[in-house]
């Protein structure tokens, strides 16, 4: 089957097939090798890409800005200091002007439906780096990390530890739906993910031949491949966390929860920033299971594979 992803968003990876999924990540395998082998392309030049953002980053904004200048391509950097992004002019206007003059729009952000009405209106491809709903394009990486450690995933067994209704927990049920790569949240229940986005990736998993576990019970970590966490307060939800430590201190990853999967080969992994000592202790993230900087060098390859296929031909 022949794949275009040409002139595509990336809003929600429920809105792409496994099939297109899959493409993604073998082009994330192919950039990353030719990067491995120093072979520089300019396959984003005369392109520009509008780089907004309402929360901070640092490793959704260098992937994005060094992936794409790096091939010849403009970035340009719009925090809502220096942006109308709803403020002055409405975001529809925003987003008609931002798309007259650029080849593609990255997103950072607070609302889900913000990503969608810049879509709409700029008629260029959106990507969305991260809003309280999803993380789409940090699925990937992780994906594409689990797949360096074990080859084929599908069948392997993802346990997301931590606040299991976060964006980075949502983007990671759905890929593993999409995939066939088995993932249990492991969260208490006060933190369940989204009931309806629970039904969406029960009936993907149906058809991938995932299973998909939520419960509050660590001991469900047995047989897992790899142990995923991210922080317990997410950005914009600063006023939670002396109640989310309370909540989720017995859900710390730390070297005692590794060794209860009972594999000796099991993987750590950690979007990042990690607040060490709180989700995870420095001995697991800094150890030689940890996984969490390939993660994070991933974002560049797969943030590449996703411009390289929604901006070619
Ligand atoms: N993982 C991630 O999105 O990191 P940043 O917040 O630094 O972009
Ligand atoms: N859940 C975190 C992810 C950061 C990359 C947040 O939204 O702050």
């Amino acid at each position: 089957m022949s794949i275009s992803l040409y002139g595509r968003s990336l809003l929600t990876l429920l809105d792409y097939s496994p099939e297109e999924i899959r493409y993604l990540l073998d082009l994330s395998k192919k950039v990353k090798n030719e990067a491995k082998k120093g072979k520089v392309f300019k396959r984003f030049e005369g392109k520009t890409l509008a780089l907004l953002f309402e929360k901070r980053s640092t490793r959704t904004r260098c992937a994005f800005e060094t992936a794409f200048g790096e091939e010849g391509g403009h970035p340009v950097f719009l925090s809502t200091q220096d942006i109308q992004l709803g403020g002055k002019e409405s975001l529809e206007d925003t987003a008609r002007v931002l798309g007259r003059m650029f080849s593609a729009i990255q997103f950072r952000g607070f609302k889900q439906e913000t990503a969608e009405i810049l879509a709409k209106y700029s008629n260029v491809p959106v990507y969305n780096g991260l809003t309280d709903l999803y993380h789409p394009t940090q699925a990937l990486a992780d994906i594409l990390t689990l797949e360096e450690s074990f080859g084929d995933a599908k069948g392997k067994k993802l346990c997301y530890i931590g606040d299991g209704r976060n964006n980075v927990a949502s983007s990671l049920m759905i890929i593993c739906a999409k995939l066939g790569i088995n993932f249990t949240v492991i969260t208490p229940e006060e933190l369940n993910p989204d009931n309806e986005l629970q039904q969406k990736c029960g009936a993907l998993a149906k058809i991938s031949g995932a299973v998909i576990k939520v419960t509050s019970d660590i001991n469900a970590v047995k047989d897992a491949d790899a142990l995923y966490t991210d922080v317990w307060t997410s950005m914009g939800e600063e006023e939670k966390k002396e109640q989310r430590v309370k909540l989720l201190s017995p859900y710390q990853v730390n070297q005692n929860l590794m060794d209860k999967t009972g594999k000796r080969d099991t993987i750590f992994l950690h979007c990042l920033p990690a607040v060490k000592g709180e989700e995870v202790t420095a001995d697991v993230i800094d150890g030689a299971r940890s996984k969490a900087w390939d993660q994070a060098e991933n974002r560049k390859h797969t943030i590449k594979a996703v411009m390289l296929a929604t901006l070619k031909k």
